[in-house]
């Protein structure tokens, strides 16, 4: 499969992805305080294995050699999360000088290997503190994580030109509100819309913050969304289907672009907006990019019995899946970039995130093979450029992840690196497809200097 790469703009973002919690470790240093995911993990029975990010990918002592790592790949982003409990160990209150200075540095570094750096605010590591008064639920949260994002900005600002507010909300509010099965842990509708609100409430709030700190900064959201297919043709599939992509993309998309929260959407959860006026403008800010994270589609059926919105997955047999047990299919990611072009009038996108894991081992030879990945890869890049050929405003892509690393309530034994770690030695190997995508940003480079 060849990917189109003449199609993708001279100024490309070939970046990776992490997140603060899942590679970081260091929980206790440097003032840092315990965020909900610290407390969620060390919850006997919540992550396989009992896994947590104590120590993880060790990145907090490591991350000039995952810088360096970076380089030997060819990548020219990356994009990283800060730790709100490092900044703010409180919640709100003081800034914690040590732990801005450890983003400072990282910046600096990545800058001087030419790397542009791309920071998220909110990758789900909420300070515990704030849970304990309520959590996203709470309308204080959103303004915390307001005044947060000002500190941040306001240090970072002079070198960091690409923001993203929140990575995922649908995972904050509806895995870990509604069904339970990430951080806080929580299965409770009314829990869950009230988080999902004061999210968004929160991106608008630290949108303008972040503006107002640094004036030039471009700034984003990230979105997981998925093509929602009906399982058949009978109209209570079809009526799931709508109601999936409701809860999935309409949801997070509609309020960020002026369009209010979906009207069927609110009926089906029946609880009441904590609303006060002026927010949905404050919520609907404008923004210069949209970031999508896209891994699978999905199928669904009408369920009346289970939880909100009343639809379950189905199984497609005969498929290509993921360790994750994924359905692998690129189209989507091509259908999600030009939905948001078409339907949501996208002035510039990034891939923020995109990847697959599967189990590896590091062969006898010192090499990890992993063809599944690559051809996951390749397959997802093809797509993107075939958005790009048609007009979607594609502007860089973030393979997820640089490292294996923390993932969540999977633990350690799911794999999504470019780069393989070996947690007992914390020795770093490129994988076959870290190699691949190194080959993929040099011939995109090669081109640009050949037409120039
Ligand atoms: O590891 C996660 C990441 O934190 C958020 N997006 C999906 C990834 C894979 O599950």
């Amino acid at each position: 499969m060849t990917i189109d790469l003449a199609a993708l703009p001279h100024d490309f973002l070939w970046g990776t992805a992490t997140s603060a919690y899942q590679i970081e470790g260091a929980v206790a240093e440097d003032g840092r305080s315990p965020s909900i995911w610290d407390t969620f993990a060390h919850t006997p029975g919540k992550t396989a294995g009992g896994d947590h990010g104590d120590i993880a990918c060790d990145h907090y002592h490591r991350w000039r050699d995952d810088i360096g790592i970076m380089r030997e790949l060819g990548v020219n982003a990356y994009r990283l999360s800060v730790a709100w409990p490092r900044v703010v160990p409180g919640g709100d209150g003081p800034v914690n000088p040590k732990g801005l200075a450890f983003y400072d540095e990282l910046v600096d570094a990545l800058l001087a290997a030419g790397i542009t750096p791309s920071v998220t605010l909110y990758h789900w590591d909420l300070p515990q503190v704030l849970q304990d008064r309520g959590g996203w639920p709470e309308r204080d949260t959103a303004e915390h994580f307001a005044a947060y994002a000002s500190a941040v900005a306001e240090r970072l600002g002079d070198r960091v030109g690409h923001w993203a507010t929140l990575n995922e909300p649908l995972c904050s509010a509806w895995i870990g509100h509604l069904e339970g099965l990430m951080a806080p842990g929580l299965t409770d509708l009314t829990a869950a819309v009230r988080a999902s609100y004061h999210l968004l409430l929160g991106h608008g709030l630290a949108t303008q913050a972040i503006r107002a700190a640094a004036p030039d900064a471009e700034i984003g959201i990230v979105n997981n969304l998925s093509t929602v297919h009906a399982a058949s043709d009978r109209p209570e599939d079809l009526a799931a289907a709508r109601r999936v992509d409701g809860h999935t993309n309409r949801w997070w998309l509609d309020p960020v672009h002026g369009r209010g929260f979906p009207a069927d959407m609110r009926e089906l959860y029946g609880v009441e907006l904590p609303e006060k006026p002026g927010d949905l403008e404050t919520i609907a800010q404008p923004l210069d990019w949209l970031g999508l994270n896209y891994y699978f589609p999905v199928t669904v059926t009408d369920d009346p019995e289970g939880p909100a919105p009343y639809a379950r997955s189905v199984r497609k047999p005969d498929v290509p899946r993921t360790g994750m047990d994924w359905e692998v299919d690129a189209s989507g990611i091509e259908a999600l970039l030009m939905r948001l072009t078409d339907e949501y009038g996208a002035r510039r996108l990034y891939v923020t995130e995109n990847g697959s894991a599967y189990p590896d081992v590091v062969r006898p030879d010192g090499t990890v093979h992993d063809p599944e990945r690559q051809a996951y890869l390749t397959s997802h890049l093809a797509a993107c450029a075939s958005a790009a050929r048609r007009g979607a405003p594609l502007a860089g892509y973030f393979a997820w992840s640089l490292l294996d690393n923390f993932e969540w309530a999977y633990g350690y034994e799911k794999r999504f690196g470019l780069v393989h770690v070996d947690y007992e030695t914390q020795t770093r190997t490129i994988k076959g497809t870290g190699r691949h995508y190194a080959d993929i940003v040099r011939r995109h480079r090669e081109g640009v200097r050949k037409a120039a």
